[in-house]
């Protein structure tokens, strides 16, 4: 009877959420450009490093997902050290936008290091992208959305400049649907976000805001705790 009860509040209780989501929060975290451009300032020297390898499958998959065409033009928001750059086939044009300095100085090192004429790269905010609508067949953001202040503006300015049938690709990491992981990454996105990321973007709700219907969600890395979600601009 104990186990019957518990079953049906859970159920209760995803059912309540799943209605606010279109309103609440989607972290206990709040965050202004300023305060991450100074925390990627910092992290730049040694981000290929730390934030590198580990999710690096997670990208790989990201551009096995796209189903690229040569030709197609790619917008990628926050960049970074341009770490996706050389996995991307080069009849592709890229577009790489960051607004850090440092990490786009990284970017352009690698991108001279290694000869690659398809990429641009180009000082700008995510959430105010200076593109005209449908401008790109892929618009990607790897492990940004836990980063940016607005992540709704951001998913709506990347829709914005994904021509209709396009995609649009977010790789991150999201709250965990276990109800103790979850506590604990609530806990510890006011701590996290000085290495870089909020712990705990809720992605229904995140889906739910930027009106995102349809994404087909992946589970990637190790641990699989990373989700990429894939989804075409109607
Ligand atoms: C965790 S790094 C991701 C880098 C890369 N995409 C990757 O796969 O590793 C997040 C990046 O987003 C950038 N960023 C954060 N907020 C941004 C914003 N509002 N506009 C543009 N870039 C932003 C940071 O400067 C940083 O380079």
């Amino acid at each position: 009877m104990a186990l019957f009860e518990r079953r049906e509040s859970d159920r209760t209780q995803e059912y309540f959420s799943s209605l606010d989501a279109a309103s609440r929060a989607l972290s206990v975290t709040a965050v202004e450009n300023d305060f991450v451009e100074d925390v990627y300032g910092k992290l730049a020297s040694v981000y290929d490093w730390t934030f590198g390898p580990a999710l690096h499958p997670g990208r790989l998959r990201a551009i096995q997902r796209m189903g690229l065409r040569p030709g197609d033009h790619i917008l990628e928001v926050g960049v970074g050290t341009g770490i996706n750059a050389s996995l991307y086939p080069r009849e592709c044009t890229v577009t790489g936008v960051d607004f850090s300095s440092s990490m786009l100085e990284k970017a352009r090192d690698r991108i001279a290091r290694k000869g690659m004429t398809n990429v641009r790269l180009l000082e700008m905010d995510a959430a105010a992208l200076k593109f005209a609508d449908d401008s790109f067949d892929i618009v990607y953001a790897s492990y940004v959305i836990s980063v940016v202040p607005d992540p709704v503006q951001v998913a709506a300015e990347m829709r914005r400049v994904c021509r209709p049938g396009g995609r649009i690709v977010f790789l991150n990491h999201f709250r965990s649907s276990n109800f103790l992981l979850s506590r604990i990454e609530r806990m510890i996105s006011p701590f996290t976000i000085h290495v870089g990321f909020r712990a705990d973007i809720d992605l229904p709700a995140f889906l739910a805001q930027t009106g995102i219907h349809g994404a087909s969600i992946e589970k990637v890395n190790i641990p699989r705790i990373w989700s990429l979600v894939t989804c075409v601009k109607a």
